[in-house]
């Protein structure tokens, strides 16, 4: 269980004590299963790992299940090298593209992200002024941090990255996104600073890119191989440098209110957004990056209120959540 995982602090988010040895929860995966399983399709999980019960059958699901990469969706991101495994996964990435017009349209399919922007904002501005010692309550803290955000789609938490001071690096797969980003930056000319490009993690580890902090919010349940997009965040990632990561629980809430609320009911995102099956549970997350030689150190969730329309962060990492980890020195 989550909760297990999670020391409750005053400040909502639940900080993480670093673990050396694994606890019974995440012994139940074996390394080897993990890496293996830890995959964008259906898990066989103990009920220790994604709560009793969580797991609805992979055919309940109403949107149509992606296969693999095909190879058939046009995008500039493939990687060079075949020794280094591909985070892109077509389908997802056709779905971003069709939609790619709409990423400032505060009304149009990215509304939540939107409207989740200044809670993750805050998680992101109070963990990483905490860990690199700057004043959370200045208008640039992030002043003299070098930050990527992959799969930055258009720009939405980059922008807001570069307003605070950082030195901002947006990187996407879709070209299309990037194009968005690229002209929407331009407006202003503090964001004009951002360097954008169409491409993956991997291939900025090819290039032997590194940053201060690693951010990639709500892109993990979209690629390919988790733990190997977290093996490539973790070596973009300079030593004691940090890694934020947000996704959605592989639980049955998730598939309640993400899925089958948010995309059939309510229409806030196009049917077939999400699959089910590649979302992670927080133990998982945990455990991937902690073989990617990140520790987490803080997580929290994401609750929505119906009532205010807004987000606010929570201990409750059943639905959403956010997960802030360092990469040890070595
Ligand atoms: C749900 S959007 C999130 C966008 C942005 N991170 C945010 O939260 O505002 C997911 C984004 O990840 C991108 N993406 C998916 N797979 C990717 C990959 N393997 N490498 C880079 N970007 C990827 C998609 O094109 C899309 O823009």
């Amino acid at each position: 269980m989550a909760s297990k995982l999670l020391n409750r602090v005053p400040a909502v988010s639940a900080r993480l004590k670093c673990q050396r040895t694994l606890s019974p929860t995440l012994a139940a995966f074996t390394p080897s299963r993990l890496l293996s399983d830890v995959a964008p399709r259906p898990l066989p999980l103990p009920a220790t790992a994604a709560g009793a019960g969580d797991s609805p059958p992979a055919s309940a699901s109403p949107s149509p299940q992606s296969s693999g990469s095909s190879g058939k969706f046009d995008h500039n991101a493939k990687s060079s090298s075949s020794s280094v495994r591909s985070s892109l996964k077509d389908p997802e990435l056709a779905k971003f593209s069709a939609i790619a017009d709409t990423w400032w349209d505060s009304e149009g399919p990215f509304k939540p992200l939107h409207r989740m922007n200044p809670t993750r904002l805050a998680f992101i501005r109070s963990t990483l002024c905490r860990h690199f010692g700057k004043d959370p309550s200045s208008a640039r803290p992030f002043e003299g941090l070098k930050i990527v955000d992959v799969g930055c789609g258009g720009g939405i938490l980059s922008e807001p990255l570069a307003r605070m001071g950082a030195s901002v690096t947006g990187v996407d797969a879709v070209d299309k996104n990037i194009k968005i980003a690229h002209i929407h930056a331009a407006l202003d000319p503090v964001t004009s600073t951002i360097e954008y490009c169409c491409t993956t993690a991997e291939k900025l580890v090819e290039e032997q890119r590194k940053f201060d902090a690693v951010i990639s919010l709500e892109v993990i349940e979209h690629v390919a191989d988790p733990a190997e997009f977290c093996k490539s965040l973790s070596a973009l990632t300079i030593p004691e440098g940090a890694i934020v990561i947000s996704t959605i629980n592989r639980s049955m809430r998730a598939y309640a209110t993400a899925i089958v609320a948010a995309e059939y009911l309510l229409r806030w995102l196009p049917k077939g957004t999400h699959q089910w099956s590649s979302f992670l549970t927080p133990e998982e997350l945990v455990l991937i990056l902690q073989r990617s030689s990140i520790c987490v150190k803080e997580m929290a969730g994401f609750v929505y209120n119906p009532l205010t329309g807004r987000w606010f962060l929570s201990d409750d990492v059943g639905v959403n959540f956010i997960a802030f980890g360092t990469k040890s020195s070595q």
